[in-house]
Order: structure tokens, then C-alpha cells, then sequence
């Protein structure tokens, strides 16, 4: 897979590739993540990415010409599944979607900055959008950097377990049982005793009450089904 992020602030997407599982699935050319400088596409020489609103109103606004130079010559390189621009008015990023993502090839992930991007830019260059969650952030790498991470650690052979993907909150709509590791007593707090019975049917039946619990109690909005 191959994921082109478009960025007016490249810096803030270096330390969340740099390390942990995302570091290990680019070293394993699982995935291949290319950040794009926005300023580098600039025509003049103040590099200018940004401009005044027409109509007028606070906040500048990013320019189509250089979004447009940048995703046009990807596009002459390599065919592209999605065109996603993040920004807070985006349908709200779920696992379903992380899942569907990691599906594809190539990715295009713009960030938005400023105010926002021209209009066009969304009409014309965008086939979808992604709202990390119902705040404001200075601007779209933060998102990113979370889509990302959702989607990497989906990839094959990423995660070490290939099963523990599979078993995270939200995968089937309902939220992860408790876990517990050594000490089995801490404090005079035990891990519960079915837990170190070794009777693996029952663990799992275990685990399965609790995490139809925890969903009834964190998020019943996801047992409407
Ligand atoms: N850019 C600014 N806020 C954002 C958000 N909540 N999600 C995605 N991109 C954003």
C-alpha cells in the first residue's frame, strides 16, 4: 500500500512514522508513506500556499493551483483509490471505514490548514471526506496521522499477533473485554480466577459476557442492532 499525505505543515507528520508499528511496517515495505510538502507546488517566491477570502471574513484560505500541481502529478504516476481531505465537517471516521481502507492501494490523504481549502478543491479533486471527530484541530495532519495508523496496523503481517486486530473495540461493534497481565494479585486485586483457569471455552465465553457488557454500559448505541 501506498499512502501520499499532502501537507502545508510536513514536520508534524514525521514523529508518528518514525516509531513503533508504523515505523516497522514502512522498514517492511508493507506500507510506503510519502509526505508531501504543499509549499514546494507555491508559484511565487514567498512561497504562498494560502489567500484572502473572497466575500471577505477571517482566515485565509488555501489555494486550488498548488493542491491542484501536486495531486495532478500523483495521479500521472500511479492510479489512486481515494482522494480523502480531512477536515471537521468530514463523515466521522469509524473502524468500518479504516477497514475498507486498508483494502486499497494507493491513497491520497490532503490536510486541511487555515480556514480550509478552496471549494473546488473538494468539488473537483476529492472523493471523500473524514472528520476525525467533532472538534476543531489547527489542522488536518493530526487526522491523518490517526487514519493512518487505523489503517496501517490492519495491513498484513503489521501487527506481530495476526489475530489481535481482529479482536480489538469496535471490530464487530462491540467493545474489548477487560485484560489483565502479571501480578496475578496486586495489592490484594485479583485477576478474575476464570482468567487462570486454563479452561480456554470458558475464557472465551467469559470474554464474551464482558465485552457484551462493557458495550451495554460504555456504548449502547452500537447494540441497536
Ligand atoms: N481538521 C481540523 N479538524 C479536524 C477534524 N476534527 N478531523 C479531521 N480533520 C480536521
Amino acid at each position: 500500500m501506498r499512502i501520499d499525505i499532502i501537507s502545508a505543515v510536513p514536520d508534524l507528520l514525521k514523529s508518528p512514522f518514525e516509531v513503533s508499528i508504523l515505523k516497522r511496517a514502512i522498514d517492511k515495505n508493507i506500507v510506503e508513506v510519502v509526505v508531501h510538502n504543499l509549499r514546494d507546488y507555491a508559484h511565487d517566491n514567498y512561497k504562498r500556499i494560502d489567500d484572502y477570502q473572497y466575500g471577505g471574513g477571517a482566515g485565509m484560505v488555501m489555494m486550488i493551483e498548488p493542491i491542484d500541481e501536486c495531486i495532478s502529478k500523483l495521479k500521472k504516476e500511479r492510479t489512486y483509490d481515494e482522494v480523502i481531505y480531512m477536515t471537521p465537517d468530514g463523515a466521522q471516521f469509524t473502524q468500518k471505514m479504516a477497514n475498507r481502507l486498508s483494502l486499497y492501494k494507493n491513497l491520497i490523504i490532503l490536510c486541511g490548514h487555515y480556514k480550509g481549502v478552496d471549494q473546488r478543491v473538494r468539488d473537483h479533486f476529492i472523493t471523500k471526506e473524514i472528520s476525525i471527530g467533532d472538534y476543531v484541530l489547527s489542522g488536518g495532519e493530526l487526522g491523518a496521522a490517526v487514519v493512518c495508523d487505523a489503517i496501517i496496523r490492519l495491513l498484513p503481517e503489521v501487527l506481530g499477533d495476526e489475530t489481535s486486530a481482529l479482536t480489538d473495540s469496535f471490530q464487530d461493534d462491540i467493545l474489548a473485554p477487560p485484560i489483565y497481565t502479571r501480578p496475578a494479585e496486586y495489592k490484594g486485586w485479583k485477576v478474575p480466577d476464570v482468567l487462570l483457569s486454563g479452561n480456554f471455552p470458558k475464557i472465551r465465553e467469559w470474554r464474551e459476557q464482558q465485552a457484551f457488557k462493557q458495550t451495554k454500559l460504555r456504548r449502547p448505541d452500537l447494540l441497536k442492532d
